[in-house]
């Protein structure tokens, strides 16, 4: 039996970002807004919602202001928007998000292929953002891809990321996300790193973030529960990727986490079915069927019991 797990756990719901970004289809702005409005309608408190870099890097995301305006959502949930450097921070200003999400990475070759800057050069550029967004009143996540391992370097020092994460909050971010970006890790590694960061920062100010790359995620998640951390990113439908990650497949699925969630007892304010809906949404939409495997559990239930309640009346009439 699991003994000292968390009574609440708060979802961060990632799909309109990093789902998002990493699929060719172009998906239009209407789409976009109400596949977000779909995700509130399911309980989701916390959803990033676009993100504001490059539309050459990123043309998928390109309509990240468009987006943000025409999106209608209760009050309390909190909307962010993934933001690179100042540009990108005028844009989420100009957008009237109260909370915006940083990024950089925890080896040198992602940071490159990602941001096109170093790590020392990608701290300036967030120390400059993160200034900026206090003196405006904003809150501050960021997230730290790699964290524990590199498609270009491997291995990454779990000391480089404490190093990181110290700067991180010494410059006034509220919440940090770490990015298991190729989805390689296994739950010993994760166990190993928050002992470490345990040390150094409250729990409650870090977030964990897994791609499911190799069948990891949720057995990293329980290892993140046992050591205390109480807020997971995840993806509709298992949606996501790191476009300049190679391998780095679909995030976990909120569906599949939530489940798990609720299994142990956890709460997390989300309607399970009402998700569902949204990622039967999600798959009109792009044309294809989602990974996440609660999601396609669930609608082939419901496919079934549709078939069962339309063959009677096909009995009756003698078709
Ligand atoms: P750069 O080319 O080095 O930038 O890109 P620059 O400052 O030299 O500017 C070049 C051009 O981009 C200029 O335009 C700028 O105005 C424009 P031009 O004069 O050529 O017409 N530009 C912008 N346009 C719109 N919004 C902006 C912006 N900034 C510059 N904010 C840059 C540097 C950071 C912009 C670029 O590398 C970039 O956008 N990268 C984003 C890559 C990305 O989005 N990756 C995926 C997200 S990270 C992720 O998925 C991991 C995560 O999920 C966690 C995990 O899983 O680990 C978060
Ligand atoms: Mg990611």
């Amino acid at each position: 039996m699991l003994e000292q797990l968390p009574k609440n756990v708060r979802v961060v719901e990632v799909g309109p970002r990093d789902g998002l970004q990493n699929e060719e289809k172009h998906v239009a702005t209407a789409d976009k807004v109400k596949l977000i409005e779909a995700l509130a309608a399911a309980g989701l408190k916390s959803i990033e919602i676009t993100s504001f870099v490059s539309p050459k890097w990123i043309p998928q995301l390109a309509d990240g202001l468009d987006v943000a305006r025409a999106v209608h959502l209760p009050g309390d949930v909190n909307v962010s928007a993934l933001v690179p450097n100042l540009k990108g921070y005028e844009s989420a200003k100009e957008a009237g998000l109260k909370q915006i999400a940083l990024f950089m990475s925890a080896s040198e070759s992602h940071s490159k292929k990602n941001i096109n800057k170093s790590i020392p050069e990608a701290l300036q550029t967030l120390g400059e953002v993160a200034h900026q967004a206090k003196l405006d009143g904003k809150t501050i996540r960021c997230y730290i891809s790699v964290v524990f391992e590199c498609p270009y370097e491997g291995a990454v020092d779990p000391r480089q990321v404490v190093r990181i994460v110290k700067e991180l909050v010494a410059m006034g971010v509220d919440e940090i996300s770490l990015g298991d970006t190729i989805g390689a890790a296994t739950p010993n590694q994760v166990i190993a790193l928050l002992k470490l960061l345990k040390a150094e920062v409250p729990l409650n100010k870090l977030a964990l973030h897994f791609h499911d790359t190799r069948g990891t995620a949720l057995a990293n998640v329980l290892a993140g529960l046992d050591a205390g951390v109480t807020i997971f990113d995840s993806s509709l439908g298992g949606l996501g990727g790191c476009p300049y990650a190679p391998g780095a497949a679909g995030n976990l699925a909120t569906e599949d986490l939530v489940y798990m969630l609720h299994g142990l007892g956890i709460k997390t304010g989300i309607d399970l079915e009402k998700l569902v809906d949204a990622g039967h949404l999600a798959e009109q939409i792009l044309g294809k069927e989602l990974p996440g495997r609660y999601l396609k559990a669930c609608l082939a239930g419901r496919a079934k019991q549709a078939q069962k309640l339309v063959k009677p009346a096909a009995q009756v009439t003698g078709a």
